[in-house]
């Protein structure tokens, strides 16, 4: 029956619209590579538990190396009435090693466990690339701040100018996330760490394999202590998409930032020509693209978690087919951040800071007032009286239409007689971030400790 691995109790084969329902092979085929490195080491436990003579077993493992060179090659490809992965490398296997031999590999084993397995296995692997791209981000990030040590631009809550701050801090600012995504998919690998395999369909099996032997070989911390648990639970997966979209997250908050700082009104950067798009009518335009993509793909990967969620909310223990819907959207997810990632970081790197425009609008809006009223705290005023004065001395400069920093001694004194000529020291901009020297503030010394604090974190994640 056309190398099935059902149909002995079935009067018919599948219906073709049961079939066409039921293929995997053009998303599952993703884990080739990592179904016939399960095989093998599924031989090694068949082995060890003399179901395969060493002979055999070697033949069954230069059959799998003959089949990965050719899945590789593309020689192997899922024919039409392949249901999934497993079974179509299994039938390819029998093409090789012929049925006596091949036909001794499935003892033991369920597609149950060997999924399980098997997506556990190709998220690890992908966490690496994705972990290297965000690194390569973080990096992007450092190199601007360490290129503005002392950049000022004007820090803003509620995107309204609030206190003068260093670019380079705002840009640390968009690593810290990073950092922490990271450190996200460090946890999840520990977490993820874990074979099911040898659960079978969901019971565990009567064969005496050892799973301890397979976990080892496939680079997997340990076998899971509950085959029901093992072949059934996928939180595996979803926290997955939650690291996938978080991260996705991040970049949005990064990329909206980018894309207003890009406007005319704003004019704090230039993206460079290789990271920018332009318009089939306007002919002047100069698109942030990149950052309006990475914002747009946040959405696609909280809708991946949050579908995935559906699917497996209500689920009965163990194994259902809804389970196989696991596999497109966190593949997605893998594939989208590995797109928009290296995209990123290469505009990223590549921006251009108008600094001299910044430091002009960083003292506009009266964003000095908090530096006015806590320099009065550090003349004995209560913090109360110096909210006050300098409240008023911003309504008096309002109606007046200058500055903070234009106030003569004259209006100065007129607002309080606490307000002596000293007041000036913080009333420029770079007196204002020098004195904010608090832990994690924006003084440039704290700045150039927390980029070195940052820069040991993501080596260590
Ligand atoms: N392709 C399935 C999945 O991705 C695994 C096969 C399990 N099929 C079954 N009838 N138990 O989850």
């Amino acid at each position: 029956h056309d190398g099935a691995l059902w149909g002995a109790r079935f009067a018919s084969g599948p219906s073709p619209e049961l079939a066409a329902l039921s293929v995997s092979t053009h998303f599952d085929w993703a884990l080739a590579a990592y179904d016939i490195r399960g095989s093998r080491a599924h031989a090694s436990a068949l082995e060890a538990a003399g179901y395969l003579t060493a002979d055999e077993a070697a033949g069954m493992r230069a059959g799998l190396d003959e089949l990965e060179a050719a899945v590789a090659r593309g020689d192997v490809v899922a024919r039409p009435q392949d249901e999934d992965v497993h079974g179509a490398l299994e039938q390819a296997l029998i093409d090789i090693i012929g049925p006596e031999l091949g036909g001794k590999l499935r003892a033991g084993r369920s597609r149950n466990d060997q999924i399980a397995t098997l997506v556990r296995m190709y998220l690890l692997d992908h966490t690496r690339t994705l972990a290297r791209e965000i690194i390569r981000l973080i990096d992007a990030l450092v190199a601007q701040a360490e290129a503005h040590p002392s950049a000022i631009m004007p820090g803003r809550t509620h995107l309204q100018h609030a206190q003068p701050i260093l670019l380079a801090h705002h840009l640390l600012a968009h690593a810290w996330p990073l950092v922490r995504d990271l450190e996200r998919l460090r946890d999840w690998s520990v977490r993820a760490s874990v074979s099911p395999y040898g659960g079978g369909a969901l019971a565990g099996s009567t064969l005496g394999l050892d799973p301890a032997l397979v976990a080892a070989e496939l680079g997997l911390s340990r076998p899971a202590e509950n085959s029901l648990d093992g072949t059934a639970a996928r939180d595996v997966v979803a926290e997955f998409a939650f690291i996938a979209a978080q991260i996705g997250v991040d970049l949005s908050r990064c990329a909206e930032d980018i894309i207003v700082w890009n406007t005319r009104e704003f004019g704090f950067v230039t993206l460079d020509d290789a990271y920018s798009t332009g318009s089939s009518i306007m002919p002047q335009k100069k698109n942030p693209d990149i950052a309006e993509l990475a914002r747009g793909k946040a959405g696609r990967l909280i809708g991946n978690l949050t579908g995935l969620l559906a699917t497996l909310k209500g689920l009965p223990l163990a194994y259902n087919r809804d389970l196989q819907e696991d596999k497109e959207p966190v593949f997605d997810s893998v594939r989208t951040l590995e797109i928009v990632l290296p995209a990123f970081a290469g505009m990223v790197a590549t921006l251009r800071f108008d600094t001299e425009r910044m430091a002009e609008l960083a003292p506009q809006g009266f964003s000095l007032a908090t530096d006015v009223a806590e320099w009065l705290v550090r003349q004995g005023v209560p913090f109360r009286d110096a909210h006050e004065i300098s409240g008023s001395l911003v309504q008096a400069c309002e109606r007046r239409g200058i500055g903070l920093e234009d106030a003569d001694d004259e209006l100065l004194a007129e607002v309080s007689s606490h307000l002596t000529p000293a007041v000036r020291e913080v009333l420029t901009i770079e007196g204002s971030v020098a004195s904010r020297t608090g832990a994690g503030g924006t003084a440039p010394v704290r700045v150039a400790e927390q980029r070195a604090e940052l820069i040991s974190r993501a080596q260590g994640a």
